[in-house]
């Protein structure tokens, strides 16, 4: 079988490494140019990631891929689409709207930026969650006039929310959520978040977030109906901090529900699902999509980060909440970087491949 050809562009920023690790030796894919910002063009990848003192920025952990290292960082101008069947986009999010409008002209572009997100013609997938609203990609083409389409990640605290919901609310009428977000420092770039400034530290507010989170729910809990997404009846309320830890968002949510529900329904939910989900067997899918622990210790970023190579959602503490009727509180664990975006995207790339959509 012949691979697709993907550019990463964005490559040496957080995110654009986990790409570059999540497409190391990858069955389907193969990443044949890459892209980044004018201080990083024309180097080659190992000199484009290292710091003015001479140390090599690379936070993924573990090996950089040794096909990437000598690979030559290119202007967005000078990519040569043509010679592209992919690309996954990492590019910071204030340039990515021109940038990706001008590569889904030509070719189908998977990001992880915001640009797109909120547009009617435009699905933010989740595999497994809601694989139908794909579909919205070919309107999108024929509104737009574009060879391509863009299909934009959520924000990685959504995404956790998101995947927990999804049977709750399928199955039990979730219909209002309060949640309150412990955010991974990783999921403010590479220079987001100062060590002086997180260390000992919480911070009560990420810029827009909440929107996101609240906007976001809806959306991808949604239907496609009639060429368009009919957003999920569901009130979101949420508060996102920002908390000393490395990589993984963990949070806390409670949930109102129309039926009666409690933890060991929950658990039967949640273990079904992991029979049915549709990824199953694709190449960056965990063996298990949700973790569901019954020890109240769990989730602990520090534990569940590894789970599944950072695509297995964890869910624990599951309690009835006597606020509400019917209703449940939970605590989740969802890696942002992982589940959350770079590999997350890969894996929104293999199953619009297995639709014939690539
Ligand atoms: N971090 C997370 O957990 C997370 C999760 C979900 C989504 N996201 C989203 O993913 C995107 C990337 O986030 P990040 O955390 O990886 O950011 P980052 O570490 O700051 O990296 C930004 C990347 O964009 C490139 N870039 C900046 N301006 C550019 C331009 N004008 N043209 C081309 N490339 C440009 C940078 O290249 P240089 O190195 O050359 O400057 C770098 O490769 C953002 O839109 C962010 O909102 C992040």
């Amino acid at each position: 079988m012949e691979k697709k050809r993907v550019a990463i562009i964005g490559a040496t920023g957080a995110v654009g490494q986990e790409f570059v690790q999540s497409l190391n030796n990858h069955p389907w894919f193969e990443v044949t140019q890459i892209a980044a910002s004018e201080r990083s063009a024309g180097k080659k990848y190992i000199d484009a990631i290292r710091d003015a003192g001479g140390i090599i920025s690379w936070s993924v952990g573990g090996e950089i891929p040794e096909y990437i290292k000598d690979m030559t960082v290119r202007k967005i101008d000078d990519l040569d689409v043509s010679q592209l069947d992919l690309v996954f986009s990492a590019v910071e999010s204030g340039a990515a709207r021109d940038i990706e409008t001008k590569m889904a002209a030509d070719v189908p572009v998977i990001s992880t930026s915001s640009a797109f997100r909120y547009e009617d013609d435009v699905p933010m997938l989740i595999p497994g969650i809601n694989d139908e609203q794909a579909e919205l990609l070919e309107i999108q083409k024929k509104n737009r006039n574009w060879k391509g389409w863009v299909a934009p990640l959520p924000n990685c605290t959504t995404i956790g929310l998101a995947i927990t919901l999804k049977p709750l609310f399928e199955k039990y009428g979730a219909k209002k959520v309060m949640m309150t977000s412990m955010q991974a420092i990783s999921g403010g770039g590479k220079s987001g978040v100062t060590a002086m400034g997180i260390t000992d530290n919480i911070f009560p507010y990420i810029p827009k977030e909440e929107g996101k989170v609240k906007k976001e729910t809806r959306k991808i809990l949604g239907k496609l109906k009639d060429g368009k997404i009919e957003d999920a009846d569901i009130r979101v309320s949420c508060t996102c901090t920002r908390v000393p830890v490395i990589d993984g968002h963990t949070e806390s949510v409670f949930v109102e529900t129309e039926k009666e529900i409690d933890p060991s329904m929950a658990k039967e939910t949640y273990n079904q699902y992991n029979k049915d989900i549709s990824v199953a067997g694709l190449p960056s899918a965990p063996e298990k999509y949700y973790a569901f622990h019954d020890d109240p210790t769990r989730p602990q970023p520090r534990m569940e980060r590894e789970v599944g190579d950072g695509m297995t959602t964890s869910i624990g503490r599951v309690e009835k909440e006597e606020l509400f009727e019917k209703g449940l509180k939970y605590v989740l664990f969802s890696h942002n970087k992982k589940m959350g975006s770079g590999k997350g995207a890969v894996l929104v790339g293999e199953m619009l491949y297995k639709k014939g959509k690539i």
